[in-house]
């Protein structure tokens, strides 16, 4: 399903939610009688329930969860979103973003979820698939930002939750990893296309295999819905994205504070070469600082162990 900005059918769902006669809804939405009944047989089919009553008119009692059209909103109110597609299933939705712009793209299930490193994300239903597709002029240098501000988004959403960020953008809730982030680039310096694709585990069951390193919020929390954690990262894209560039050394300053590796034993690998010692800080540009007995290094990209843990 795409809801593109200014839909009606956007329109008629915040009538309904309101609850009103067939007459208002059809004026308010600038749409005819018919197609606020056509509509109302639409949500019926995706799980909505209607009451619908002769005196009173229309009314939404209930959503089915994911909810296409609360979703819609909330990610239609990110800065330069002009879109969003609605999918049971993709085989990713990274590589669905790609293809389009300005967009967010959010799937129930993916065949084929990408993870980090050319790693494979399980994707069954249950958790939260999305990717932000963003026309953007920034530098290449840049995109490291963009993935640190998302993961704060993501954090943020799941503050009730006690979450942490890992360095550089794992999502921790009680110690185990939550969300992922997975930032690909499209295009040219200045010119170009930021995809930045979010996991998160929801209601979906963590594989026995990864048990001991991921949980799936359900595990913390029995009547969590999908429908909220999305509409909370997107509402926090939203805050997050408005302020950037310009505040970045708010932003970094809010990632620190919620920071799970500041202050770690860590070892940091990529493509073989590894950095070991004590993570102390995070600069300007998203680098992770690490103190040894050979010195302070920074390290950009990577994957991050907690050797005292
Ligand atoms: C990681 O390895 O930690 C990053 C995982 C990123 C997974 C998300 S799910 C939505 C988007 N589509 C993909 O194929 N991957 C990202």
């Amino acid at each position: 399903m795409k809801v593109e900005r200014g839909d009606r059918r956007l329109l008629m769902f915040q009538e309904i939610e309101k609850g009103g006669s067939g007459e208002e809804i059809a004026e308010k939405a600038g749409v005819s009688r018919t197609a606020v009944w056509k509509f109302v047989r639409r949500l019926d089919e995706l799980g909505y329930e209607v009451e619908v009553d002769r005196r009173r008119g229309y009314r939404l009692v209930s959503s089915p969860d994911p909810s296409p059209f609360h979703m819609a909103l909330a990610a239609l109110k990110i800065p330069g979103v002009e879109r969003y597609y609605h999918f049971e299933e993709v085989d990713s939705t990274n590589r669905f973003a790609k293809e389009v712009s300005n967009a967010v793209v959010f799937s129930e299930s993916q065949s084929s979820g990408r993870g980090r490193l050319g790693r494979r994300w399980e994707s069954g239903r249950g958790g939260v698939y999305m990717s932000l597709s963003l026309n953007m002029s920034i530098p290449v240098s840049e995109i490291p930002k963009v993935t640190l501000l998302t993961g704060l988004a993501v954090c943020k959403a799941l503050e009730e939750y006690g979450a942490r960020i890992k360095w550089p953008n794992d999502v921790l809730v009680g110690g185990k990893k939550v969300s992922g982030i997975l930032s690909e680039f499209v295009g040219e310096e200045m010119a170009a296309k930021v995809v930045v694709g979010i996991g998160v585990n929801v209601r979906n069951r963590v594989p026995d295999s990864l048990r001991d390193r991921a949980i799936s919020l359900h595990e913390v929390d029995e009547s969590v819905r999908i429908t909220d954690i999305f509409t909370r990262i997107c509402e926090q894209l939203s805050n997050l994205l408005s302020a950037f560039p310009q505040k970045w050394g708010e932003i970094l300053e809010e990632w620190k504070r919620l920071s799970d590796t500041i202050g770690r034993e860590v070892r940091v690998s990529l493509y073989g070469e590894e950095v070991v010692g004590k993570a102390v800080d995070v600069d300007a540009d998203g680098g992770l600082i690490v103190v040894s007995g050979e010195g302070r290094r920074k390290v950009i990209s990577g994957e991050c162990f907690y050797t005292n843990y």
